[in-house]
């Protein structure tokens, strides 16, 4: 338990009368602060110099990593162990990017032929659609493919296409079709051909609502214009779960693998990332794993003062658990990156919304804030208003990729200037007799006034490429991991999405079979709101 570690008591004092000290003073008082307080780790260039702590509450934090044990959990993890102690699995999202030539265990069997042997039908496949190899039912090439999944199995697949388009073939699409919502296939498939479309069904337990259904939906829209026998040209699956996919009708010789020990958070690596590796190509898709294969490396060698997912993940349990900031904000100033909050919205806060123990003891600490964000500058022009002058103080990570994939004009320059900026007026704020100075009517003094001392990251990045987004994510994995470890709480498990989804069921019953009585198990309001779309939906049939 976190509030046991001997650092624990000391961070919490700290964190008590370092609210009253300014950041600005710290780089005054300790002259080494940015060469300490900066990490290089290829393209990526990390500061946390403007973050709200001293060179000793940074020492604290190391120690509280230490005490917690974080080196030999890092290790557990590489090694296969079963460190997923509520499911009895393995973590091993790092092994399907391990390019090296290491053996993996799980139960005492090397994964890594048969993480090899699916890589290797991802390139193939890949390839056949890219090159038109690949045909359709009445013999044309894909020029579509749609994935349709949801959570993992659409959000960082989604992210990566997304952030990568600059890399895409031309004339070869993707799209995304993930909630139930009949709006998100119809429209989805409305401007697309049958003859030239591709669907991936990707789903780790292939049980999922939202993702059969929809998959049901494409099949019927399919057969409906080509004939059953079309099915096995337009339609491939991403799964651990060879008997569903069968049992929905998909050729199992058109199915990808992967495996219990990869959770659906932590899958773009796994053939979840079939969709990546068909857009932008098996060799990039390959360059994105040999990015994260990089970031694997740092994490597990550089030591904690310079191990950029440590410090970040450091500085989210301070944030969280001594300063009590329940929000954080991930600002990516690039618009290629407009999907990663959202994927990092999952990946943090399915990982961390947790509020017991591995061994199942309630904590008495904040574990994940919500995590929210937007691409920059937009976002600017909208809520920062309350990140510079709320009430709230909203830890900020501002993602800068340096050189433009579509470099035209002053345009970069701005953005860049636009996102230091920012990070800048947070930390130094403006005081008072500032603002007085420059003439401020007595009356708007308050208003205008920025208490500064607001902290951030910047992250510098060179260029958006495979190789550095890799990098960025398994960046963030690791940080979730590291607060995960010392919050002492199972990372890996999402019993909390379980009860909507088994309620849900319930509901469903009912709305399809609006003769019967509701379930008396209901509350008041929610019986009423049942009754109530039942009387609305009566007038649909
Ligand atoms: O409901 C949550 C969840 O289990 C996620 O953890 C997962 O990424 C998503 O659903 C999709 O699950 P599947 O890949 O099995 O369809």
């Amino acid at each position: 338990m976190l509030t046991k570690l001997p650092s624990y008591k000391k961070l919490q004092q700290e964190c008590e009368g370092i609210k009253n000290q300014s950041i600005l003073s710290f780089f005054e008082s300790e002259p080494d602060r940015l060469e300490n307080m900066t990490v290089d780790c290829g393209e990526i260039h990390f500061d946390f110099s403007k973050n709200l702590i001293d060179a000793n509450v940074f020492s604290l934090l190391q120690s509280l990593a230490k005490e917690a044990n974080l080196g030999s959990a890092i290790e557990a993890m590489f090694n296969g162990q079963k460190i997923n102690n509520t499911e009895d699995r393995a973590v091993l999202h790092t092994a399907l990017r391990n390019t090296s030539d290491v053996i993996v265990n799980v139960d005492g069997h090397n994964v890594m032929p048969d993480i090899n042997a699916v890589l290797e039908k991802i390139r193939i496949f890949s390839e056949n659609v890219r090159s038109g190899t690949w045909r359709g039912a009445t013999g044309k090439a894909i020029t579509d493919v749609v994935n349709i999944g949801i959570g993992g199995s659409d959000l960082g697949p989604k992210m990566a296409v997304n952030a990568l388009k600059k890399y895409a073939q031309k004339g070869l699409n993707s799209h995304f079709v993930s909630n139930v919502d009949s709006t998100d296939i119809t429209e989805t498939l409305s401007a697309l051909n049958p003859e030239t479309t591709l669907f991936i069904i990707s789903s780790k337990t292939f049980t999922t609502m939202e993702t059969i259904s929809n998959a049901k939906d494409a099949r019927t829209w399919l057969v409906a214009a080509l004939g059953e026998g079309a099915v096995a040209k337009h339609f491939v699956a991403v799964s651990t779960n060879k008997e569903k996919v069968a049992e929905f009708g998909i050729d199992t010789d058109n199915m990808f693998c992967f495996w219990d020990w990869v959770g659906g958070r932590y899958s773009l690596w796994s053939a979840i990332g079939l969709s990546i590796a068909i857009s932008i190509g098996f060799d990039n898709f390959h360059n994105m794993l040999q990015g994260a294969f990089a970031m694997d490396k740092h994490f597990r060698t550089a030591p904690f003062n310079k191990n950029i997912p440590v410090i970040m993940g450091l500085l989210g349990v301070w944030y969280a658990s001594f300063c009590k900031y329940a929000t954080y904000a991930v600002l990516p100033y690039d618009e290629y990156l407009k999907d990663f909050p959202a994927f990092l919205q999952q990946l943090e806060m399915e990982s961390n919304g947790k509020s017991v123990t591995k061994d199942g003891k309630k904590v008495d600490y904040l574990t994940s804030p919500v995590l929210w964000g937007q691409a920059g500058t937009n976002g600017q022009h909208s809520f920062y208003q309350l990140i510079h002058q709320g009430t709230q103080v909203i830890p900020c990570d501002f993602i800068v990729p340096v050189i433009s994939l579509n470099e035209l004009g002053q345009h970069q320059d701005m953005l860049i200037a636009n996102a230091l900026a920012q990070a800048e007026a947070l930390l130094k704020g403006k005081s008072a007799s500032q603002v007085k100075g420059e003439g401020t009517p007595e009356n708007l003094i308050n208003h205008k006034v920025f208490e500064g001392n607001r902290p951030s990251n910047t992250i510098l990045i060179n260029k958006i490429t495979p190789f550095t987004l890799g990098m960025l994510v398994a960046m963030y994995e690791h940080k979730t991991f590291t607060e995960g470890v010392i919050w002492n709480i199972n990372s890996f498990d999402q019993w909390g999405v379980e009860l909507g989804k088994q309620l849900a069921k319930v509901i469903l019953k009912e709305l399809e079979n609006p003769e019967q009585n509701a379930e008396t198990s209901h509350d008041e309001s929610t019986s009423s709101l049942i009754e109530k779309t039942r009387q609305i939906r009566k007038g649909l049939n």
